[in-house]
C-alpha cells in the first residue's frame, strides 16, 4: 500500500493535525518531513487539547512509529521540553515509538537573535514570523553552514562549528543589529546536554521509513504550514523559509515520489492567515469576527488573533495543481453556521482584468479584489453530523462548489475540532 501525504492547502493552520490523528489509525509510521516549531497542529482527543510543533500528530496512537525527518529544522530544547510534557501524560513510555533524523538542521540561539532583530528592523514591511529562527536556521542550512543533529552528539565537532558561526553571527547581532550576542561556553555546554538527551532518538530517517515502506507499512506524511507559505510557490516575501508544498515532503523526507500514493490537501471552509502579506478574501467586518470568535482563530504557536475571510476559490485550485491533490480534507465546516449568506471567491479583478489563477507576482496580488459568488446559509448545528447525510442541504451544496472549484473530491468533513466530530467519507489508504 503506498503512502499518503497530508499538506495544508491554504495559508496554514487548516487542522492537519487534527486529520493526521484520524488518518493515523490507518496508518503504521506517520513522518513530519519539513518546517519547524512555528508549526502548532492541535488535537482534542476525549476533550482533551495537545498541541504539536515538532512531533508529529501520530504519537497519540499507541505503538505507530512516529518519525521526525531530516527536513525539518529541529530546535532542541522545544523537542525535549515536547516530549517531557507528554511522557507527563503517559503517552510516549517506549522511546522506540519516536525517531529523529541525524541530518536534520539544528536551531540555535543565534537563529532566534536574529529572526526577532529583523523583524524589529523592518518595522511595518516585517513578514510577522513566528519568531522560532525558523528563516535564519534554513539560511544557514542552504548556505552550508548549518549544525545539523548528528554534530550535536561529537562534542569537539560541535564546539568547532558552533565557534566559526559565532564569528560571523555575533558580528552582526552587534554591529548591525545592536543586538546581544550569545555567548560561546553556555550555548555550547547547553546543546551538548540536549544533543546527549536525544541521542535514544537519532536514526536514519529515509532508511528507516523506506525499509518500513518495503515491510509493507502504510507510512503518512504530516505535512507543515501551507501551500501559499511555501518558499517557491507562496506569496513571497510573506512565505516560510521551507518547500511547504508536496514535493518538499519527499525531500524532506528521502523518499522518492514513486512511493507516494495519495495527496489530501488539508482547507478550511473559509480562509485565514496569521502574519503579513496578501489575502484577496480578508474580512474587517462582523462575519470576519463571527468566524475568529466561533473558530477560535488564534494562533496555536505564538496566540496571535488569525486573519479570516471567505474561502478562496482560486487558492485552493493552485493548491490542487501544486501539490497534485488526489482529495480535500474540509475542516471547520460548523463554523459557518448561522451566517445568512455565504461568500465563495471564484475569480479575482486585477487592475480591471478577471484573473482565474492566483497572480504570482506579489503587486497583482495584493491588488487582486475577489469576483464573489453567493449561495444561501444553514442554521442546524453540525458538530454533531456523523454521515454525510446529516448535513443541512445547504451546507452539502456548498462542499458540492467548492468540490467543483477545487477539481477534487472532499473525502472528510469536520465538523468540531475534537477527534470524533468528523465524517469520514473516505479512507485515504484505501482511495
Ligand atoms: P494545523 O496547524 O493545520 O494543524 O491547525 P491548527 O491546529 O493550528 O489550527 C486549527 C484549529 O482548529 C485548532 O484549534 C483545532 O482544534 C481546530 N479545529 C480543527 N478542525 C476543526 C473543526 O472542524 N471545527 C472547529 N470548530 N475547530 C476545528
Ligand atoms: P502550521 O503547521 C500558519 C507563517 C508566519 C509568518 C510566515 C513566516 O501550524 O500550519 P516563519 O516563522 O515560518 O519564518 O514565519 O509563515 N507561518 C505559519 N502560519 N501556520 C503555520 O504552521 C505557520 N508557520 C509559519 O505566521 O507569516
Ligand atoms: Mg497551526
Amino acid at each position: 500500500m503506498k503512502s499518503v501525504i497530508v499538506i495544508g492547502a491554504q495559508w496554514g493552520d487548516e487542522g492537519k493535525g487534527k486529520i493526521v490523528d484520524i488518518y493515523s489509525e490507518f496508518a503504521d509510521t506517520i513522518v513530519r518531513p519539513t518546517g519547524g516549531n512555528n508549526a502548532g497542529h492541535t488535537l482534542i482527543v476525549k476533550g482533551e487539547k495537545f498541541v504539536f510543533h515538532l512531533i508529529p500528530s501520530g504519537i497519540l496512537h499507541p505503538g505507530k512509529k512516529c518519525v521526525i525527518s531530516n527536513g525539518v529544522v529541529v530546535d532542541p530544547k522545544v523537542l525535549l521540553s515536547e516530549i517531557d510534557r507528554l511522557k507527563e501524560r503517559g503517552y510516549l513510555a517506549d522511546d522506540g515509538q519516536l525517531k529523529l533524523g541525524l541530518l536534520a538542521n539544528v536551531i540555535l540561539p543565534y537563529h532566534i537573535s536574529l529572526d526577532k532583530a529583523r523583524e524589529e528592523k523592518l518595522g511595518n514591511r516585517k513578514i510577522g514570523t513566528t519568531a522560532r529562527g525558523i528563516g535564519p536556521c534554513y539560511e544557514d542550512k542552504m548556505a552550508r553552514i548549518g549544525i545539523r543533529v548528528c554534530d550535536l552528539v561529537r562534542p569537539e565537532v560541535f564546539a568547532e562549528q558552533l565557534r566559526a558561526n559565532l564569528d560571523l553571527k555575533n558580528f552582526l547581532l552587534k554591529n548591525y543589529y545592536g543586538a546581544e550576542e550569545v555567548d560561546f561556553r553556555k550555548t555550547c555546554d547547553e546543546y551538548l546536554a540536549y544533543g546527549e538527551r536525544l541521542k535514544p532518538y537519532l536514526i536514519d530517517t529515509s532508511l528507516f521509513i523506506n525499509d518500513e515502506m518495503r515491510r509493507g507499512a502504510k507510512v503518512l506524511f504530516e505535512g507543515a504550514q501551507g501551500t501559499l507559505l511555501d518558499v517557491d510557490h507562496g506569496t513571497y516575501p510573506f512565505v516560510t523559509s521551507s518547500n511547504t508544498t508536496a514535493g518538499g515532503v519527499c525531500t524532506g523526507s528521502g523518499v522518492g515520489p514513486t512511493k507516494i500514493g495519495s495527496v489530501v490537501g488539508v482547507s478550511k471552509a473559509y480562509a485565514t492567515r496569521v502574519g503579513s502579506g496578501p489575502f484577496p478574501t480578508e474580512l474587517f467586518d462582523d462575519d470576519g469576527q463571527m468566524m475568529r470568535d466561533r473558530g477560535q482563530e488564534y494562533g496555536s504557536t505564538t496566540g496571535r488573533p488569525r486573519r479570516c475571510g471567505w474561502f478562496d476559490g482560486p487558492v485552493i485550485r493552485y493548491a490542487a495543481r501544486l501539490n497534485g491533490m488526489s482529495a480535500v480534507a474540509l475542516t471547520k465546516l460548523d463554523v459557518l453556521t448561522g451566517l445568512p449568506r455565504l461568500k465563495v471567491c471564484v475569480a479575482y479583478d486585477v487592475h480591471g482584468v478577471r484573473r482565474d489563477e492566483v497572480p504570482l507576482a506579489l503587486p497583482d496580488f495584493e491588488a487582486a479584489r475577489p469576483i464573489y459568488e453567493e449561495l444561501e446559509g444553514w442554521k442546524e448545528d453540525l458538530s454533531s453530523s456523523r454521515e454525510y447525510g446529516d448535513l443541512p442541504k445547504a451546507a452539502q451544496k456548498y462542499i458540492l462548489m467548492l468540490e467543483e472549484i477545487a477539481g477534487v473530491e472532499v473525502t472528510l468533513v469536520s465538523v468540531g475540532a475534537d477527534r470524533n466530530q468528523t465524517i469520514l467519507r473516505k479512507n485515504p489508504f484505501r482511495a
